[in-house]
């Protein structure tokens, strides 16, 4: 199942994020795997899936499972997407082309920022087959929104996310002490009307204004669904309230996640949070989830608290750094193969078989020790 040659060099994602943290300078790693307050959040994103435990079943007679599933009607290799991540030309000179060509190659959806550092044109071109959807972040003047969305639509992308978790950003406290990633501006790919919170003024303050206008209302579906003929993807849900304001506002899926821990810190998990989205979606909608996932096996978990899509933020970063094109490749392999193995292991032979029949809920589950130290 595995190569025989392990391109991008790294054999585990554990391994990845050593290397990465080597390679990158302290400014950009604390940007990276930084996140708000006292991270407690962050950690939490990945002690939640050591809260569940798995109940497999045996002589299953599984000779190979079909990890082959939709998004949004894109057929794709797995379920597990590449979250949007900004900036990515911090951490490797291919910046989001390699993500793009790395996730293409491998068959899975990646998600791409308003805030890369290439043109989401030169992203598009990088891989025109796809699959590929644009994060989209409001700017202050909608003129600057409509002018992103058109050209994302003109270019391919056939899905918008608009992620909903920043009307400000969270106060990173690692990159207040350890030094901004982001000394200098950092070129925005798509345009210098983008706004970018890597061009406030004052870096080192831990709590900096995020450039969109925060007095934004759920209202602001509609006038996006006025410009545009592409689904509406809405990220950063962590509530049944706010999961049924957003499919009552036409998006026809949902990212419950906490932005990595980056924002609130002690809200809610993704992994908490789903359960009681994807129960108030009830199937009106897709349900995807992002935050701490690391090993096929959370992947799995998630599948079965209710996700269509899981994503995977700062690994990509990880196997960006080490190995450009070649190591996003690499770690998709990876958490593929482990999530096929998981399967067997569990006696699952299809995404479809994966339900809450295969989760143990731990009695006590401030007993459990995280011992993750990736
Ligand atoms: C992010 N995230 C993010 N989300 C988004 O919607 N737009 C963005 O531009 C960014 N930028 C960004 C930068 C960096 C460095 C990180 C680590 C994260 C959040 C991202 O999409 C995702 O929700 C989390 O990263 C998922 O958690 P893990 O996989 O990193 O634990
Ligand atoms: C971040 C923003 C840019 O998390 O999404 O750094």
């Amino acid at each position: 199942m595995t190569d025989a040659v392990l391109p991008g060099g790294f054999d585990t994602i554990s391994d990845l994020r050593e290397r990465a943290e080597k390679l990158l300078s302290p400014e950009v790693w604390a940007y990276v795997e930084g996140a708000a307050g006292e991270e407690f959040t962050v950690q939490d994103n990945h002690a939640s899936f050591h809260r569940w435990r798995l109940r497999p079943r045996a002589l299953a007679g599984i000779r190979a499972v079909d990890l082959r599933t939709t998004l949004l009607g894109a057929s794709v290799a797995s379920p597990v997407f590449v979250s949007p991540t900004a900036y990515q030309g911090l951490v490797h000179p291919a910046a989001e082309v390699g993500t793009a060509r790395g996730a293409g190659s491998s068959g899975v959806l990646a998600m791409f920022s308003t805030l890369s550092t290439r043109s989401l044109e030169e992203i598009a071109s990088a891989t025109p087959s796809g699959p590929r959807w644009f994060q989209l972040y409001l700017q202050r003047e909608f003129r600057v929104t409509r002018g992103l969305v058109e050209r994302a639509e003109k270019a391919g992308y056939s899905a918008l996310v608009l992620t909903v978790d920043a009307p400000v950003l969270g106060p990173r406290d690692r990159q207040t002490r350890d030094g901004v990633a982001i000394r200098s501006p950092v070129p925005i790919g798509n345009g210098s009307e983008v706004l970018s919170p890597a061009r406030a003024p004052e870096l080192r303050s831990g709590l900096y204004e995020f450039p969109a206008d925060a007095s934004f209302t759920w209202e602001i579906l509609a006038q996006l669904r006025e410009v545009t003929r592409l689904p509406l993807v809405v990220k950063g849900i962590l509530t049944a309230e706010d999961a049924r304001r957003a499919v009552d506002g036409g998006a026809r899926a949902v990212v419950v996640s906490n932005h990595g821990g980056r924002q609130l810190d002690g809200a809610m998990t993704g992994l908490e949070a789903l359960p009681e989205v994807a129960a108030a979606v009830g199937g009106r909608a897709e349900v995807y989830m992002d935050g701490g996932v690391r090993r096929g096996s959370d992947v799995l978990i998630a599948l079965a608290l209710g996700a269509r899509g899981v994503g995977i933020g700062r690994p990509v970063l990880w196997a960006l750094a080490v190995g450009g094109e070649a190591g996003v490749s690499r770690l998709l392999s990876l958490l593929n193969t482990e999530l096929a193995v998981s399967m067997m292991l569990a006696g699952r032979r299809s995404i479809a078989e994966v339900d809450s029949s295969l989760l143990w809920p731990h009695p006590d589950p401030d007993k459990v020790p995280s011992l993750r130290n990736f």
